[in-house]
């Protein structure tokens, strides 16, 4: 048997013995408990010191496990899921009664989704139940997408299965199906533009619209201040960096464009063009790589413009410097 098949097997013992593990998805690593077993799913909200208020999202690995976790299976469900399954769309609906109430904070619905990292696949399949998995961080944290950051944030975890880099690197968008149609909980991987070629929205994210539980303003956030510039101007950016720079103090700079201001001290680059899909895989790992650099005092992120991915990406940021502007 392969290195990680027998890893894959030491993990689904750990989960039928009511432990928990982290394993790779495409979006990020989760922190994963048999959905089905409420004494394994709260040693996750504890492992996270997470609200209970809180919902988890439930793995799957094949649409046969739909009728454990949901009341009914809809058409429009199924229209999604041949769409978008395996991958990165969580789909929150009227739950079964085999979920217990710890995994969706109470609530009659459930998010469901099936990743697409084969790890995870095989993983969800060797523990022949549904797996339910929040992103592997502390509540409020930066998501981590390597297994060196799951071990940085939790240490004492019965085990991580390191599968490499994520290759999406943010996490999957929550939508709510209604009776006619889909709105959404949360911006992430696969864009508005993308469901609603496949089925009509109710109506588009608006401020209206409530948010999902757990989707507070302050979240992702690294243990050091982070700030989005505010202006496009490069000579700009540079004077409110130096206004951070007082005092002597150090500021690394978080660059889309490709711009790299000579007051920062440092320039990572989410992307050097403004490319969005390489912007979403760096964004968490530059952000535990300034959180960790002890040089580093202070972060000073461009901001990400455009649609799509651009949204799902700004709403990490704007979150993870939340109370700190300029
Ligand atoms: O990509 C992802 O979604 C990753 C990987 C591990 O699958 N998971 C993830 O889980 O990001 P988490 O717990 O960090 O975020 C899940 C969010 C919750 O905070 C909540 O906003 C929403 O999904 N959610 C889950 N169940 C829900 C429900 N029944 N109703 C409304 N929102 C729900
Ligand atoms: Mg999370």
């Amino acid at each position: 048997m392969s290195q990680i098949g027998k890893e894959i097997e030491r993990a689904s013992k750990i989960i039928a013995e009511g432990g928990v593990v982290a394993f790779p998805t495409e979006t990020v690593y989760g922190l994963g408990a048999d959905a089905l077993n409420p004494k394994a799913v709260a040693k996750i909200f504890s492992y996270k010191e997470r609200p209970t208020f809180d919902p988890l999202i439930v793995h799957i690995s094949t649409l046969e496990q739909l009728k454990i976790v949901l009341k009914r299976v809809d058409d429009n469900l199924l229209l999604l899921a041949n769409k978008f399954w395996p991958g990165p769309l969580t789909i929150v609906t009227k739950k079964s009664d085999n979920i217990p109430d710890i995994v969706t904070s109470g609530l009659d619905t459930v998010g469901v989704r099936m990743p697409s990292n084969p790890i995870a696949l095989k993983f969800i399949e060797a523990c022949a139940t549904p797996i339910a998995a929040p992103s592997a961080n502390k509540f409020g944290k930066i998501s981590p997408t390597l297994a060196s950051h799951v071990r940085k944030e939790l240490p004492d975890i019965d085990m991580v299965i390191d599968g490499g880099g994520c290759e999406v690197g943010i996490e999957s968008t929550v939508i709510a199906l209604d009776s006619d149609g889909f709105h959404i909980l949360r911006e992430g991987a696969i864009t508005f533009e993308e469901l609603q070629k496949v089925l009509p929205s109710v109506a588009p994210k608006n401020d209206q619209q409530p948010l999902a539980p757990g989707m507070l303003k302050s979240h992702y956030s690294p243990r050091k201040p982070l700030f989005i510039a505010d202006s496009y101007e490069l000579d700009e950016i540079e004077k409110q960096i130096v206004e951070l720079k007082h005092g002597g103090k150090c500021v690394a700079f978080i660059s889309f464009t490709g711009i790299a201001p000579k007051e920062a001290s440092v320039t990572h680059y989410l992307s050097k063009n403004a490319d969005l899909k390489e912007a979403a895989l760096n964004l968490f790992r530059i952000l535990h790589l300034l959180e960790d650099d002890s040089e580093v005092d202070i972060m000073v992120a461009e901001e990400v413009r455009g649609e799509g991915l651009a949204k799902a990406i700004m709403d990490r940021l704007e979150r993870a410097s939340y109370h700190h502007t300029l």
